[in-house]
């Protein structure tokens, strides 16, 4: 396993956040090595899921993509098209429920830094910045329904690219896009320091048993799936 760097040449630079949108950070740096390996152009009808600041889906415009994008936060979908304007790049933005705004809808490829932190609450945010990072008590209340999702969303060979911590389950998410007809894997694995959330719940993560006692490094994965 590797320590990612937390800066990368790989996402534009000087982007700017509305207050509450979630800041690029070591999951959205590791997904964009990923992406980087990925074949993209003009031929690309690209997704992104959870888009924040468009980090993600301007690099991947940036690469000849078209790219659209969804954010359930109105500050995320705001901010995404300022960086797009100011960096002149193509990008749709969408407001809403990824499910919802992309119904009947197909892409090539999909990337996705979904809310994947585990939180004591039993139901999702509905406003502020915890929107970004909650998902239930296992952390999966988001990863669950894309892995059911995608194979709605993606054309044939279409793939899709997510990075969540390895604390909700990388195999769960490998079984889960197995069972609804994806071809997946883990194929990247990389240690990060905890952030300031992780720390916050910390007594909490340890009952669970999602965390050893005093445990300080987090694993991320970047799940890579085929839609065969
Ligand atoms: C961890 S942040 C990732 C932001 C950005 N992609 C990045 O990597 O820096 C997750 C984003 O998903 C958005 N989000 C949460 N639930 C969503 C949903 N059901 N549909 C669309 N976006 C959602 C949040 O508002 C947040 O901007």
């Amino acid at each position: 396993m590797s320590t990612i760097a937390l800066t990368s040449g790989t996402l534009p630079a000087g982007l700017i956040a509305l207050p509450g949108v979630y800041q690029p950070q070591a999951d959205t740096r590791f997904l964009a090595d990923a992406l980087s390996h990925e074949d993209l152009g003009p031929h690309t009808e690209a997704l992104e899921i959870g888009t924040g600041t468009g980090a993600l889906a301007l690099h991947a415009a940036g690469r000849g993509a078209r790219v659209t994008a969804v954010d359930v936060s109105w500050s995320a979908v705001v901010t995404a098209r300022i960086n797009a304007a100011r960096r002149r790049l193509p990008l749709r933005v969408l407001h809403g429920d990824f499910a919802a705004r992309t119904a009947g809808r197909r892409f090539d490829l999909i990337l996705t830094n979904p809310p994947y932190v585990p939180s004591p609450q039993a139901g999702l945010p509905s406003r502020g910045a915890e929107r970004a990072w909650d998902a239930g008590p296992d952390g999966r209340a988001v990863i669950d329904r894309i892995c059911a999702r995608a194979p709605a969303l993606l054309r044939p060979d279409g793939v899709l690219l997510m990075v969540h911590s390895g604390m909700c389950g990388a195999e769960r998410t490998v079984d889960g896009l197995a069972r609804a007809g994806l071809s997946a894997r883990v194929a990247a694995r990389a240690s990060v320091p905890w952030g300031p959330v992780l720390r916050s719940r910390r007594a909490w993560l340890e009952r669970q048993g999602l965390a050893a006692e005093a445990e300080e490094w987090e694993e991320l994965v970047v799940i890579r799936a085929r839609h065969r």
